[in-house]
């Protein structure tokens, strides 16, 4: 077998001092294969974004180790941590987070032009991450110029275009009415079907059912932990069938 593509031990994160000090994580222990479709349930300050802002190395536990594909975060410099943030882990947030006056195209290249990649091939890796997405025939709009679904899915191709081992999604629906809530389901699950690792915050069970598996946190620790048969997904592709 190979190593999940993230495994925690005994995570801890607090924050503040003395009489202020929140424990946010209470020492949780998760694996995720390569592969899963992990919905992350929980109340309102259950610690959801906590564990997500530590899978996705923005910031560092407490206690507790991080391993992503084998690799133990917390012993990597800040140059070897930056790059695998930048090539091995894809974000998706709730308010999009796109630069504003630069096209969806310039938006989805800029992982790119951090990690070095020349002119040309970033063009070509954000038009397919976009087209992907659904997104060919918007190329050249502004954020603003964009639905809020449209500007989601600008963001799941930019969070795509590094082809990261993981994506990481923090409530990615969360300000979305209806429909574009499920354009952008339908690509995470195309995603998923795809063979894409996803880690999706969400505190909506009709979000969480287009998951392979539930985890819900109380008080920063997980009290439940299941697999289901996601709702939704597209039909299986002939050679996933076969597999
Ligand atoms: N930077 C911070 N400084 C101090 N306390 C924090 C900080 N960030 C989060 N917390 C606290 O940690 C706990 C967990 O917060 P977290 O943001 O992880 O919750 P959440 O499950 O994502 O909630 P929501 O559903 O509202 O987004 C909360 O009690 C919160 O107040
Ligand atoms: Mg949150």
């Amino acid at each position: 077998m190979t190593a999940p593509v993230l495994s925690v031990r005994r995570l801890v994160k607090e924050y503040g001092e003395g009489d202020a000090k929140v424990r946010a994580l209470r020492g949780v222990d998760l694996d995720v294969e390569r592969g899963d479709y992990v919905a992350v349930m929980g109340a309102s300050g259950s610690g959801k974004s906590t564990l997500m802002n530590i899978l996705g190395c923005l910031d560092v536990p407490t206690s507790g180790r991080y391993l992503i594909d084998g690799a133990d975060v917390g012993e990597l410099d800040e140059h070897r941590l930056a790059v695998l943030r930048n090539r091995r882990v894809g974000f998706v947030f709730q308010s999009f987070n796109l630069i504003p006056r630069m096209s969806a195209l310039a938006n989805v290249e800029l992982p790119l032009a951090y990690g070095g990649i020349g002119r040309a091939e970033r063009r070509s890796r954000a038009l397919a991450a976009l087209e992907r997405v659904g997104l060919a025939d918007r190329v050249h709009h502004e954020p603003n110029q964009l639905s809020g679904g449209q500007q989601q899915r600008v963001a799941v191709a930019r969070a795509l275009v590094t082809a990261p081992a993981l994506l990481l999604a923090d409530e990615p629906t969360g300000n979305l009415d209806t429909a574009s809530t499920r354009d952008v389901l339908r690509v995470l699950d195309e995603l998923s079907v795809s063979g894409r690792t996803i880690v999706l915050i969400t505190h909506e069970n009709d979000v969480a059912a287009h998951a392979k598996r539930v985890i819900r946190l109380v008080d920063g620790e997980i009290v439940e932990d299941r697999r289901q048969a996601p709702v939704d997904g597209p039909p299986p592709r002939p050679a996933e069938a076969a597999a």
